[in-house]
């Protein structure tokens, strides 16, 4: 049965769907972080099954509302558990509108003002680092640094684009055992193979070591391989460690290897003014992620290059016969420069964030994050039964707690604790295992979260063993 899009705006209207479901999303402002419930459990509930049959607006209402019961309140203060926490609502009003507006970001007659917001935050970070960029939004940090490794794939050899690998590409990347998984994805997904990439050891302060570099470079040279591209990262998963960005690229530069910096994590150095002074001008690639860090929606991410051209060289394929017109505006087209064809509009909740907020409010956020993680760092130091296994360089902070039977095992300890974490349904926090040691990582980013919240999430963690 045929229902204009009017028809069926008005009578998901009329069932209430609006006033519910902000409703609904109001009270799970002060809802807990979750309520714990194994998949197994879930599934016995039903909920999910799809018919073929049609449903009504107020049944479907009813399963919206139990998705927001049900759903994990990454709002929470105690939701810790990710790279990401508490989303400005702003961002949550800018995501409805791009979706009701549902358009793509592929040429300037399409998304005549969306297209032209992603250049206005480009030409920002331009501003902010006092340099010439260019730039896209991207699905994702992992598809951010894909792109990295991409352009410097097509920077190497141009040829590649056309005819494929030959016998002479035996690239290899550099990245520290800190550096994200996603350069394991990108190079089985670009052909280039998982075992091309040469893991750099990280020092005690879990930043890349510059002489084991130096040496794998050198190593890669005398066996013939070329190397591609060295991977650095400002802000790692785990740690939060900034690589010593400045005199990577001095080594790059030396080398001529193209040189990618993943600030998925640690992009508010970019508003901050704390982006290291010798990487500008000089770094090839570059990933910010504004969801995590920056608080916006999920996913909301750049890859930068101050290679002119570079993006549009590299993707540019196809299209031109029905979709990149030559018009007055064919110059405000992006889709030439991106891999999708289908570019959803992201550059708009992060404009009008940026726009309520200024480039202060970022700043501001961030300083809050960062003193918030020192202080936390202090109140640790002063429990007995908890060792802070690092001195915080960002937002992350990594300790493991003591158990309260010195017999236990301490890495099951720490796993048993997390596990009951969750199902406590008060704290969500993560733990991660390295070198044989399991540890819990606190990542601040939610901006509600105060000393007194990690203060109480630190109680309620010694408790549950007592
Ligand atoms: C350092 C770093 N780079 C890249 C990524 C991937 O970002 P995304 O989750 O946006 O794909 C992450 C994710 O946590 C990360 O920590």
């Amino acid at each position: 049965m045929f229902m204009s899009i009017k028809t069926q705006f008005y009578k998901l209207k009329e069932a209430g769907f609006l006033d519910h479901i902000f409703q609904a999303l109001e009270s799970s402002l002060t809802a807990p972080v979750q309520k714990y419930l194994s998949a197994s459990e879930r599934l016995s509930e039903n909920h999910y099954k799809l018919e073929k049959k049609s449903s009504s607006e107020s049944e479907v209402l009813a399963d919206a509302l139990n998705f927001i019961k049900n759903s994990i309140n990454t709002n929470h203060p105690l939701f810790v558990n990710q790279l990401y926490s508490g989303a400005h609502p702003i961002s949550w009003y800018a995501e409805f509108i791009v979706a009701a507006l549902n358009t793509s970001m592929a040429t300037y007659e399409i998304a005549p003002v969306g297209t032209l917001m992603e250049k206005e935050i480009v030409l920002q970070f331009a501003d902010l680092l006092n340099m010439q960029l260019e730039g896209l939004m991207v699905p994702g940090g992992s598809y951010a640094n894909m792109m990295g490794l991409h352009l410097a794939r097509y920077q190497s050899d141009p040829k590649i684009k056309i005819k494929g690998y030959g016998a002479e590409n035996k690239f290899k990347i550099f990245i520290s055992d800190q550096a994200h998984y996603s350069y394991k994805k990108s190079m089985n997904i670009m052909g280039l193979g998982e075992d091309n990439i040469v893991i750099i050891k990280s020092d005690s302060r879990k930043k890349m070591d510059l002489q084991d570099l130096e040496s794998q470079i050198q190593k890669c040279l005398s066996e013939n391989n070329k190397p591609l591209a060295v991977g650095s990262t400002l802000g790692t998963t785990v740690y939060g460690a900034l690589d010593p960005v400045e005199e990577i690229q001095k080594i790059c530069s030396e080398y001529k290897i193209w040189h990618h910096v993943d600030a998925a994590w640690g992009a508010p150095l970019v508003v901050s003014g704390e982006f290291p002074e010798k990487l500008k001008h000089k770094f090839d690639s570059l990933t910010l992620d504004f969801h995590k860090s920056l608080g916006l929606t999920l996913c909301k991410s750049f890859v930068l290059t101050p290679h002119k051209e570079l993006l549009l060289k590299a993707n540019h394929g196809g299209g031109s016969a029905y979709l990149f017109h030559e018009t007055e505006n064919e110059n405000y087209n992006t889709g030439s420069y991106a891999i999708q064809c289908g570019r959803k509009l992201d550059s708009f909740p992060v404009w009008l964030t940026w726009k309520l907020l200024g480039t202060d409010g970022f700043k501001d956020n961030y300083q809050k994050q960062r003193q918030l993680c020192l202080e936390a760092f202090d109140y640790l130091n002063t429990i007995e039964r908890i060792n802070c296994l690092h001195n915080p360089e960002f937002l992350n902070l990594c300790f493991q707690v003591e158990p309260k039977d010195p017999e236990q095992e301490k890495n099951q300890y720490q796993k048993d604790l997390r596990q009951k974490l969750v199902e406590s349904n008060e704290l969500f926090l993560n733990f991660s295992t390295e070198n044989n040691k399991t540890f819990f990582r606190w990542s601040f980013a939610n901006q509600s979260t105060s000393l007194k919240d990690f203060k109480k999430a630190i109680v309620i963690m010694l408790e549950l063993d007592s």
